[in-house]
């Protein structure tokens, strides 16, 4: 067995069903979780280590409790923070999960400087900013897992319409991880023949749209969270392509720097995945339409980042005048 470490960051559902596939897979030695919620981690490390016995598994799951067992990690997904309730968009989470990555930053870093970091709390593109401005790592090694869960809800809206009559489904959705994701229905194969070419556009339009409001269809059922299953098992596919240096191909979340046009920008793109985290990004060609539909998209990132950059300032000038009061008052 390898000797790998995932850490696991937040153990809410999807962070357990996460820790649950690594565990009853093998791909890794340990994993560590950690939460605000001592004795539920340690009953899921139990839990989880007994499912992984079922099964002869060597994989030794511990919960850490101090803030010194949470090191040496290979790969560390951070779950942490609020998840959406129904009529709450992603974006609704932004500033309350925006501190709580930056307070993980805060606590891991330090013991877990080697990492890769894969995020995953919502809203996923501008919390990906904030880990990569907090971090200063490299931006190979610190992105987000959400296109790869759009392109699996895009597949399955998709297998949906073709009554599961196809083997094979290339698909790919880009952008920002919100309703106004992009799933590239041009670039959609089926067994090699292209989704336009089989169906009707006003049942392209219905997988547009599902995909786009798939997160949000689990979260009115759910009614208390969001969706866990598709989320973790993502996460776990693309901890694999790590481990394993698999070089596959994966919608990401990453910090665009010229690609695409854009400039600095955190956004879903394909990426491929590899024992260095990022090893490339890819970037396609694509048509007027698409180009315009990918800015729309980027929007809402850009709107997130300019609220956080925003209350910074805000937070930078207010205790500025905090400081130049003191220093009046000291100087009075
Ligand atoms: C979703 C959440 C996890 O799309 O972002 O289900």
């Amino acid at each position: 067995m390898n000797n790998i470490t995932i850490g696991i960051v937040g153990v809410g559902n999807v962070g357990s069903t996460l820790a649950f596939n690594l565990a009853t897979s093998g791909l890794c030695k340990t994993i560590l979780l950690k939460d605000i919620r001592e004795d539920f981690i340690k009953a899921m490390s139990i839990d989880i280590s007994q499912a992984a016995k079922a099964s002869n598994n060597k994989t030794k799951i511990k919960a850490c409790l101090c803030k010194d067992e949470f090191k040496n990690c290979n790969i560390v997904v951070i779950t942490a923070g609020i998840a959406r309730k129904p009529n709450m968009s992603r974006e609704d989470l932004l500033l309350t999960n925006a501190k709580i990555i930056q307070n993980v930053f805060d606590e891991i870093l330090e013991q877990n400087k080697e990492a890769i970091f894969i995020i995953v709390s919502n809203p996923l593109d501008a919390m990906v900013h904030v880990a990569l401005e907090k971090s200063k790592l490299p931006r190979n090694r610190i992105f987000g897992m959400a296109g790869a869960l759009d392109t699996s809800r895009f597949k399955y809206y998709i297998d949906q319409k073709l009554t599961n009559k196809y083997d094979n489904i290339e698909a790919l959705v880009i952008g920002s991880h919100s309703n106004k994701m992009v799933p590239l229905i041009n670039h959609v194969k089926i067994d090699g023949k292209k989704l336009t070419d089989i169906l009707k556009e006003k049942d392209i339009e219905e997988i547009l749209e599902n995909t786009k409001n798939g997160g949000a269809k689990i979260v009115e059922l759910l009614k208390t969270g969001s969706a866990y299953f598709a989320p973790a098992h993502c996460c776990f596919l693309m901890c694999k392509a790590i481990i394993t240096n698999s070089k596959e191909v994966f919608a990401t979340s990453t910090r665009l720097i010229k690609e695409y046009n854009y400039n600095n920008l955190t956004l879903g793109v394909p990426c491929i995945l590899g024992k260095d985290g990022i090893e490339k990004i890819i970037e396609l060609k694509l048509s007027k339409e698409e180009t315009i539909d990918l800015k729309n998209s980027a929007k809402i990132v850009e709107e997130s980042i300019n609220l956080l950059q925003g209350l910074n300032n805000e937070t930078n000038i207010w205790s500025t005048q905090c400081k130049m009061w003191w220093l009046c008052k000291y100087f009075d």
